[in-house]
C-alpha cells in the first residue's frame, strides 16, 4: 500500500514538473514559427478594374483593422481583441520596405492571407485567414495592395508586435494553427445563382458566420455550416472601449432571429446599421457601406434557407 502511495507521489510529481516546465516554455517563448513555403503564384498585370475591385473587397473586409484614424493603412491598436489572449497592433502594411508591407511579393502576399504565415515565418492568430476567398478576390486584393493608392503610400509608422498573454500563447501552441495553401483553385460562385453568392459573402469573403456563431473555439473552418449552432448568435466580444457585445441571431427564426424582418430593413441595416426598432448597431457590427445591390440582396437570400434555429439573446446596453 504505501509503496503504491509512493510511485503515485513520485508520478504526481512527475506530471507536475511536466506542467511547469511546459508552462514556462509557453510563457518565455515567442509564438510559434512556421516553414515558409510560398507558392508558385501566376505573374499578371493588375489593370485599374482589378486593383478598383481589390480597394472595395480590401474596404469591406480589411479596412476595420489596418486603416488608422487618419486614413493610412498604417496599422493601430485593436482595443476590441480580448485582454485575455493578449495586446494586438495590426500591422502597417504601406508600402513602406522597412515598417510595412513593401517588401512583400505577391506570392508572398497570397501565403499569408491564405496560411496566416508571415514572410518570416511568423504565424499571426490574431489576422482572419482568408483560405475561403476565390483565387480572383484573392488577386484583386493583391493588385490593390501592390498599387500606387495614396493610403498604401509608404509610411515608416513602427506597430508594436503582438504581445501575446499566457492564455493566447498556449492558444498558438495547441489549437490555433496556420491553414494550408489550397492545392486547388478557388472559383467564383456561379454567375446568376444567387443563394451560391450569399453563402460565398457570409461564410468566405465577408466571414459573417464566425461572429454570428455562438463561439470562436467552435467554428468549423473547413466547413462553414457545420458550426455547432451555425449563425444562430451569442458570440461574446468586445466594442472598441472594452465594454461586453453579443453578436445575434441571423437564421430565420421568427420569434430570435431575422424571421420577421424584410429584405428592405435587413438591407438597410446592413448597410448603415439602422435596424428596423431599437437602438442602432454597434461596433464591430459595423455597416458594410460598399455591398452592391446584388451583394446585400444575395447575402439575404442565403440567411432564408438556413435552418431556423431558437436562439434567445439578450441585448448588453453599455
Ligand atoms: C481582425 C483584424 C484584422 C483584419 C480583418 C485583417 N488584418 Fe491584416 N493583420 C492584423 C494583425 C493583428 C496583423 C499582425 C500584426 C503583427 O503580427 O504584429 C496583421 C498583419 C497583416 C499583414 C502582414 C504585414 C507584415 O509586415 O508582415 C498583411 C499584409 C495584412 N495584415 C493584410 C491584410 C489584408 C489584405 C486583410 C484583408 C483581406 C487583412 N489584413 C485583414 C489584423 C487584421
Ligand atoms: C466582427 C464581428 C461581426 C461580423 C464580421 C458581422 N457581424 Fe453582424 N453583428 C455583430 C454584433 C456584435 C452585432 C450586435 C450589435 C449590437 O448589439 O449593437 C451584430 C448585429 C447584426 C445584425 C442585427 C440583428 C438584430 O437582430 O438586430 C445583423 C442583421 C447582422 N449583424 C448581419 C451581419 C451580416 C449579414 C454580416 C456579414 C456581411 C455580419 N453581420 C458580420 C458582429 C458581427
Amino acid at each position: 500500500m504505501k509503496k503504491a502511495l509512493k510511485v503515485f507521489g513520485i508520478m504526481l510529481g512527475f506530471i507536475l514538473l511536466l506542467l511547469i516546465i511546459g508552462g514556462a516554455y509557453i510563457e518565455f517563448n515567442d509564438l510559434p514559427k512556421y516553414k515558409v513555403e510560398v507558392p508558385d503564384y501566376p505573374e499578371f498585370v493588375a489593370d485599374s478594374h482589378m486593383v478598383a475591385e481589390g480597394k472595395r473587397t480590401f474596404a469591406l473586409v480589411c479596412n476595420n483593422c489596418h486603416m488608422a484614424p487618419n486614413g493610412k493603412l498604417e496599422g493601430k491598436y485593436l482595443p476590441e481583441i480580448p485582454s485575455m489572449f493578449g495586446k494586438v497592433w495590426s500591422a502597417n502594411i504601406t508600402n513602406d520596405p522597412v515598417n510595412g508591407a513593401g517588401q512583400y511579393s505577391e506570392a508572398e502576399l497570397a501565403y499569408l492571407l491564405r496560411t496566416g504565415i508571415q514572410r518570416d515565418g511568423d504565424f499571426i492568430p490574431f489576422m482572419p485567414l482568408f483560405n475561403h476567398l476565390t483565387d480572383s478576390d484573392l488577386q484583386n486584393v493583391i493588385a490593390y495592395l501592390k498599387s500606387d493608392a495614396p493610403e498604401l503610400a509608404g509610411n515608416g509608422k513602427a506597430q508594436p508586435r503582438v504581445q501575446a498573454s499566457f492564455l493566447g500563447k498556449l492558444l498558438c501552441n495547441t489549437i490555433l494553427k496556420p491553414a494550408p495553401y489550397p492545392l486547388t483553385p478557388i472559383p467564383d460562385p456561379t454567375p446568376g445563382d444567387e443563394v451560391a453568392l450569399g453563402k460565398y459573402l457570409v461564410d468566405g469573403k465577408l466571414d459573417c458566420y464566425s461572429c454570428h456563431s455562438p463561439d470562436f473555439m467552435t467554428l468549423n473552418k473547413d466547413e462553414p455550416e457545420k458550426t455547432p449552432g451555425y449563425l444562430s448568435g451569442g458570440n461574446k466580444m468586445q466594442d472598441v472601449e472594452g465594454h461586453p457585445i453579443v453578436s445575434r441571431n441571423l437564421t430565420p427564426d421568427r420569434e430570435t432571429g431575422l424571421g420577421n424582418w424584410t429584405e428592405d430593413q435587413f438591407i438597410l441595416a446592413l448597410r448603415t446599421g439602422i435596424r428596423p426598432a431599437g437602438p442602432a448597431l454597434r461596433f464591430p457590427m459595423t455597416p458594410f457601406t460598399q455591398l452592391t445591390d446584388e451583394e446585400a440582396k444575395a447575402i439575404w437570400a442565403y440567411l432564408k434557407t438556413v435552418p431556423a434555429i431558437h436562439n434567445p439573446i439578450e441585448r448588453i446596453d453599455n
